[in-house]
């Protein structure tokens, strides 16, 4: 059916199939073009993005189904990536519940919305793998670790796509952004990416390989260039990769206007050469840069583009329109009953609540000051975002309204303890060197018992276009913190914000400090569950908090040097900051205890096509029921290249009673300690390997085993 429908195509309208454009009721890029619905009237659009909800949708879809000589239907995309309309923690923040489920369930409830309002796709998951918060587009990942990005890329696909693509609640996902985004140099967004083959392979493209297992249907192209040539030409990436080693079968979308920037790249002389360049690397689909639409025609009339290169892009976009079921009823996706019953309902908030719970991490706990007891205490809650709902919701947050966020002063005041009196000042404005509200949120302070500091972030400090070049707490709210601290009074900092954050001062002066991101509409109530005792905080660091920007790229999984940190004045540090960072990846705690013991492995051999058991028993030994996330990493002693210190390999989130003890047991395989050799091969190299658990990253129990052939 579709062979014979690009049979009847003219080559203007098969051009149209791979163009897209935004419409006009959100920007999400530099530019705008008048006239998107006459083109999709004239054929010469196949797809739009940014344009949502029923009634708006089915007057585009019209336009493309009735009034088109084939009445091919539109696709419609949009940037839903950690929510639609009800608004759940920024991706970073859900991947620091490492709850695999439950990151699918936010996924899927995303999914579900999007698709009522009359949605097919969604340009998420972001999959890059981010080791420098300076970066803002941290924000919208799983963190730096390329084991954990992987399964949580998985869980993200499946919720967005579900079992079946032709289900009217589930959407195609989008890979994004192919490749190495996350590895621009100094964390400025758009910067030059140059890394090896080895790091590109081992670190950077394992989610998006497993991403093509798992049946992605989309992928998204970066705006960076690798190895000198911009991700949107690359024919290494898109062609010898993602289909060639791959066998991707799905289409490829553009960036926004990414073709177009191969000129200012320097790599292409015009736009024309860019296009070019692009199909035949191997993009289907040009995003909103018209470069196709403009010039795609000549290049084929002229003999510089095979016309079976265009026919097989359309062809892959139109099998997505095809799965989708587009071409039985153009309007399934729209429906106005389901817009009405199945957006922004009681369940799915309650679902935001629990991941944006399971998503705050405990830094510190000193004193156990945290859950707060019950007996009435005044509480002093100040800070430019103890009562803000704007921000709560963080960047990309689809078609969310901040106005329904709950904040975290409504939090604490809906959360039933009456007994307790909440005084709130605002101390200081995100980003102010104005200290005129400091003298009344010292004497709100003064009145209490308790301080409850909320501190952080714009949301639009972090995500596309917001790197910054020190990740301090912006404004003078450190110094806000420094005056309140002078009282004396117990203090807690809850912390807002799309990145790591260089917090030492906090972490040496304050009793207790709550990581809690950007949570989304639930917010408020979710940090209330957690300073009142209600949930038990469980949530682990998907990204290391350095102890200041200079010791940036700072990473878990690092390599060894030749000269390991020692002693001696020749050896791989600073003068000024120790090698260690302020909080390490996979760390957090809980109000509870866990003690680990008695690490023990089936065998020391592996051999070939085998596999080990491990185990090691997991005591509750607190007070309170908690969950824990048992980590799993390996270290390779000997390989033909570097390997790192630890990998990430495997986890499992243990929910244990108190008092309670638990085995945990995990097997390794020698698929898992399989890496890029020398000669870029694949493959687990005999030799001597260590293993480690534990609850964090640098805190764990070691053993010793041969991986023998
Ligand atoms: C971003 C993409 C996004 C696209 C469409 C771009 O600027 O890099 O992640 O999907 O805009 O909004």
């Amino acid at each position: 059916m579709i062979d014979s429908l690009i049979n009847e195509m003219t080559l203007e309208e098969k051009v149209g199939q791979l163009t897209l454009f935004t419409s006009d009721i959100d920007i999400t890029g530099p530019s705008m073009r008048e006239g998107y619905k006459e083109d999709i009237q004239a054929g010469r659009v196949g797809a739009i993005f940014n344009a949502y909800g029923a009634a708006f949708t089915r007057q585009l879809q019209q336009l493309a189904v009735e009034e088109t000589r084939l009445g091919i239907p539109l696709l419609l995309g949009y940037d839903v990536i950690h929510g639609f309309k009800t608004i759940f923690p920024i991706p970073l923040a859900e991947a620091a519940s490492w709850d695999l489920a439950a990151m699918e369930k936010s996924a899927r409830i995303a999914a579900t919305e999007a698709s009522a309002e009359g949605l097919h796709w969604t340009y998420a998951p972001m999959i890059d793998v981010a080791r420098d918060p300076r970066w803002g587009r941290i924000a919208e990942g799983a963190g730096e670790d390329t084991y954990l990005g992987t399964q949580v890329a998985l869980a993200r696909i499946k919720g967005f796509q579900g079992d079946d693509l032709s289900a009217v609640n589930t959407i195609l996902a989008c890979a994004k952004h192919y490749a190495a985004y996350g590895a621009s140099q100094a964390g400025r967004d758009y910067n030059t990416v140059d890394i090896s083959e080895l790091e590109l392979r081992d670190t950077y493209l394992p989610p998006f390989k497993a991403a093509v297992n798992a049946s992605v249907a989309t992928f998204m192209t970066s705006f960076n260039e690798i190895f000198g040539v911009p991700a949107s030409g690359s024919e290494f990436l898109l062609s010898d990769i993602l289909r060639d080693e791959w066998n991707f079968e799905g289409f490829v979308v553009s960036d926004y206007t990414s073709i177009n920037e191969m000129v200012a790249h320097g790599v292409v002389a015009d736009l024309k050469d860019a296009g070019q360049m692009a199909i035949t690397a191997g993009v289907d689909m040009d995003m909103q840069g018209a470069v196709y639409y403009e010039y795609l025609p000549d290049l084929v009339k002229e003999g510089k583009v095979d016309v079976a290169t265009v026919n097989q892009s359309v062809r892959r976009i139109l099998e997505a329109k095809y799965r989708l079921g587009l071409f039985d009823n153009p309007y399934r996706y729209i429906d106005q009953q389901r817009e009405q019953n199945e957006v922004m309902t009681n369940e799915h908030l309650e679902a935001a609540r629990d991941i944006a719970r399971k998503s705050i991490v405990l830094l510190k706990n000193e004193n156990d000051i945290l859950p707060l007891k019950n007996e009435g205490q005044t509480i002093a809650l100040i800070g430019p975002l103890a009562d803000d709902k704007k921000e709560l919701i963080g960047s990309w947050s689809a078609a969310g309204d901040w106005e329904k966020s709950v904040s975290l002063l409504e939090g604490l005041q809906q959360s039933g303890r009456n007994q307790h009196e909440i005084l709130y000042a605002k101390g200081t404005n995100i980003n102010d060197d104005s200290t005129q509200y400091f003298q009344e949120a010292i004497k709100t302070a003064e009145r209490a018992d308790v301080v409850i500091l909320a501190l952080g972030e714009a949301a639009l400090m972090s995500g596309e276009a917001a790197s910054r070049s020190t990740i301090d707490l912006p404004g003078n709210q450190l110094d806000l913190a420094k005056e309140i601290h002078k009282l004396g009074k117990p203090t807690i900092v809850v912390l807002m914000n799309g990145r790591p954050l260089t917090i030492s001062w906090l972490d040496e002066n304050v009793d207790s400090i709550l990581e809690t991101w950007f949570l989304g509409h639930q917010a408020g109530p979710a940090i209330a569950d957690v300073i009142f005792g209600d949930y038990n905080p469980s949530g682990k660091l998907p990204v290391t908090f350095p102890r200041n920007v200079g010791q940036i790229p700072l990473y878990y999984n690092q390599k060894m040097t030749g000269r390991p940190l020692a002693e001696n004045k020749y050896t791989s540090k600073y003068l000024d900051v120790p090698n260690t960072p302020l909080y390490p990846f996979g760390y957090g705690l809980s109000y509870t205890d866990f003690t680990y013991s008695d690490l023990r492995l089936s065998s020391k051999v592996l051999l070939q096509q085998d596999s080990i058991k491990l185990s090691i028993k997991l005591q509750n030994s607190g007070n309170l029921a908690g969950h824990e996330v048992v980590q799993l990493y390996i270290r390779d002693l000997v390989g033909n290249v570097t390997r790192p210190v630890k990998e990430l390999k495997a986890f499992k989130k243990i929910y244990l009673e108190a008092g309670q003890t638990q085995e945990v047991t995990f097997y390794i395989k020698q698929e898992d300690l399989a890496f890029y050799q020398r000669d870029l091969s694949y493959d687990a190299e005999a030799g001597q390997f260590k293993v480690f658990i534990g609850g964090n990253s640098i805190d764990l129990l070691e053993e010793n085993f041969a991986l023998n052939y």
